[in-house]
């Protein structure tokens, strides 16, 4: 028996062993994603509200002349654990985006209800959840056995999409694709959005191409999971319930038999 659970045991480590290598081999030919570091990641992890504020400003000012964020609502810019602004700030920056409303056959001003606008370019992906569907960026069939490995997920995959421009350019079909080291064939068909001091903060955060790409792509970890924190944290609790409750039945496991184990004992040692 012993001998089977340890074969079992070894072909399970073996398939780890095999997908984790696999990853970098059967992956997307020679993509290569950056580990860059994220303040919400490990257990502890949770979003930085400076960062995530300054990742709305550079999604503001750069990416949403193409894309959108149809799938978040402006009021969830003031939510705590995330971007947190005041109510008077959501409210005034949501009056720069126009909505059209059905009832009143008009368009007027967005308010905190509505939602960010779709995207604005027909070929630019909305940007909601971008951060989630790709968390599986390599690794067999999109297991995303990079993020269990190495904690890697969408934002290392959106950040370095924005910071592996290789410089060479293509025409294809009258498109112009710009080489890319992240993207998937190496060739987007984004030109690259970013630059050293594309964006200046009002705290005079460094602003130099790599910091303002790990700024929008922790803002969009943010849209695409907002309730990351409250998840760790169930996760944390149930751990730490189920950790007490293992010992309390461990506990009451031995203080049950224990009169039962001394009798048989005297018996033993009596005969
Ligand atoms: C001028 C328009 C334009 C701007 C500005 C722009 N993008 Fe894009 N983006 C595109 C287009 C077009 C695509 C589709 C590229 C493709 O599939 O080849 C794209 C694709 C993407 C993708 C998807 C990659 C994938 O895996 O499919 C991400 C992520 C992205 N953009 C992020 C951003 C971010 C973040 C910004 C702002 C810093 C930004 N983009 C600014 C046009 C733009």
């Amino acid at each position: 028996m012993p001998e089977m659970i340890r074969k079992l045991a070894l072909s399970a480590l073996t398939a780890l062993a095999l997908t984790a290598g696999g990853a970098q081999a059967a992956g997307e030919g020679d993509t290569h994603i950056i580990d860059y570091a994220f303040p919400f990641e490990g257990p502890f992890g949770a979003y930085d509200r400076n960062q995530l504020q300054r990742g709305l400003q550079v999604y503001t000012e750069i990416c949403a002349a193409c894309h959108g964020l149809k799938h978040v609502a402006f009021r969830t810019l003031s939510d705590q654990g995330g971007p947190a602004l005041p109510e008077d700030q959501v409210r005034a920056y949501a009056a720069n985006f126009e909505v059209y409303d059905a009832e009143i056959e008009d368009f007027r001003p967005a308010a905190v209800t509505d939602h960010f606008p779709r995207s604005g370019l027909d070929n630019a992906p909305d940007l909601s959840l971008m951060a989630k569907s790709r968390a599986g960026f390599h690794g067999p069939y999109g297991l995303g056995i990079n993020q269990l490995l190495h904690g890697m997920g969408g934002a290392e995959y959106i950040a370095s999409i924005l910071t592996t421009y290789t410089g060479e350019e293509r025409e294809e079909a009258g498109t112009v694709l710009y080489g890319n080291e992240a993207f998937p064939g190496g060739y987007i068909s984004m030109a690259p959005p970013l630059y050293d001091e594309a964006v200046t903060f009002a705290d005079g955060s460094p602003n130099d191409a790599v910091s303002l790409a790990k700024d929008v792509s922790a803002f969009l970890m943010w849209t695409a999971e907002p309730k990351m924190m409250a998840r760790k944290q169930v996760g944390l609790t149930a751990i730490v319930f189920l950790t007490v409750l293992s010992v309390l039945l461990y506990m009451t496991n031995k203080k049950l038999w224990m009169g039962v184990k001394r009798e048989a004992k005297s018996r033993a040692n009596a005969q």
